[in-house]
């Protein structure tokens, strides 16, 4: 007998316990979100206001009057920020789970949200092909981008690109960027790309003009290519090789391979003569060599010997294998994945501030949407 309300007392003990904890976990929770709400609260109202440029680098220019329209008072530019997103089916159907996708997402929230790195409003476009699940259009949507779904580019004659490369299709369909007439200018950023500084001044670089195609006294063209455009626009970064680079990398020594751009940051004037002109060259059998079939069309129809030679800009705006040194002297941009750096050595502090954007940006968008639950 005893022993059964002893029993009986010890459960309910136990019971009272547990409430208890779960009370304080409930009382805890609620807290949290609050304090979550009246910190983004704040966040939101800045995001509203003026920008004000934190470092020499920030330059908007004449243009960006009145904080929102990318509309420059001398012309009518009209800027974007784009990035490019496919095969993701085969991702996991957990978003959380995708590096790639979320790498894009970081890239979105650091363009349009990130007190360090916002925009003073340029648009922010991900460019989605068929085989992007609606899930992740919708996430990155509600994340602020705007989606443009596109279909995959192809020709009559590009087997010999699939041949090469199966997911070849899915790659040459980013030049679908060149159809995007209503943009002036647009710079195309990989997915994995992180932000340390603003970028929008990038668009003022010298290198970021818009020029006239040059006539080579003894051109060669191949039988089957459209016309040459009479302008175009290519500016755009060589590769480090690694991370024992000088800042600004030296020639011959720091780069990959110097005369070479890199697809994963360009600047580029959308205009469909330039558009048609890559069409003609990935309907021609071996144009150029199909290993990666976008940035090698580029790098071919931009040869530096070639009509419409690429422009560099500076270095400061984007490099791979980023440093503490380069952190340091101001990089403003990097190509580098957050959850994998085979090629950084060292750099530990590099490696936990990648790292460290993809919680924090977890953390904003999450409060994000309770915000706007
Ligand atoms: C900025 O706003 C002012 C007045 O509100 C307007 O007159 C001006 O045209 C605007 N500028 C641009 C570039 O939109
Ligand atoms: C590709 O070549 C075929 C002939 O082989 C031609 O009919 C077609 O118009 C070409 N397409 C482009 C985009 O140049």
């Amino acid at each position: 007998m005893i022993a059964f309300s002893e029993r009986r007392r010890f459960t309910a003990a136990v019971f009272a316990f547990v409430t208890t904890i779960l009370l304080f976990l409930a009382l805890h929770q609620t807290h949290t979100t609050e304090a979550i709400r009246v910190h983004i609260g704040i966040g939101q109202d800045r995001f509203r206001g003026p920008i004000i440029p934190s470092n020499d680098i920030y330059r908007t220019g004449s243009g960006f009057a009145n904080g929102s329209a990318p509309v420059l008072a001398t012309g009518k530019e009209r800027f974007a920020y784009v990035t490019f997103l496919s095969g993701t089916l085969d991702a996991p159907d957990d978003l959380d789970e995708d590096n790639y996708f979320v790498a894009t997402r970081i890239l979105v929230w650091q363009l349009l949200h990130k007190p360090e790195t916002r925009t003073n409003g340029i648009d922010v476009v991900v460019m989605v092909t068929p085989s992007v699940s609606a899930s992740r259009r919708a996430r990155l949507a509600k994340d602020g981008a705007i989606i443009r779904p596109v279909d995959f580019l192809h020709v009559d004659n590009d087997d010999w690109i699939h041949a090469a490369r199966p997911r070849g299709a899915d790659v040459v369909t980013k030049l679908r960027a060149w159809e995007m007439t209503q943009y002036s200018r647009i710079l195309m950023l990989d997915g994995a790309t992180m932000l340390r500084l603003p970028l929008d001044g990038v668009f003022d670089d010298k290198a970021a003009k818009t020029r006239s195609t040059k006539r080579l006294p003894n051109p060669k063209p191949r039988p089957a290519e459209a016309p040459l455009p009479p302008t175009y626009l290519l500016a755009s970064l060589s590769e480090t090789a690694d991370s024992a680079h000088d800042v600004p990398p030296k020639d011959g020594a720091d780069l990959k391979k110097p005369a070479t751009m890199n697809a994963a940051f360009m600047l580029l004037t959308p205009s469909l003569p330039v558009f048609d002109y890559y069409r003609s060259l990935l309907n021609i059998t071996n144009a150029f060599d199909p290993l990666y079939p976008a940035q090698n069309l580029l790098n071919h129809a931009h040869r530096r010997d070639g009509p419409m030679p690429w422009s560099e800009v500076d270095y400061k705006w984007n490099m791979r294998c980023p440093t503490e040194n380069d952190f340091e002297k101001g990089l403003v941009s990097m190509h580098e994945k957050w959850w994998t750096q085979p090629d950084l050595d060292g750099n530990q502090k590099v490696k936990d501030w990648l790292r460290a954007q993809r919680w924090e940006m977890k953390g904003w968008l999450d409060a994000w949407d309770l915000r706007h639950a």
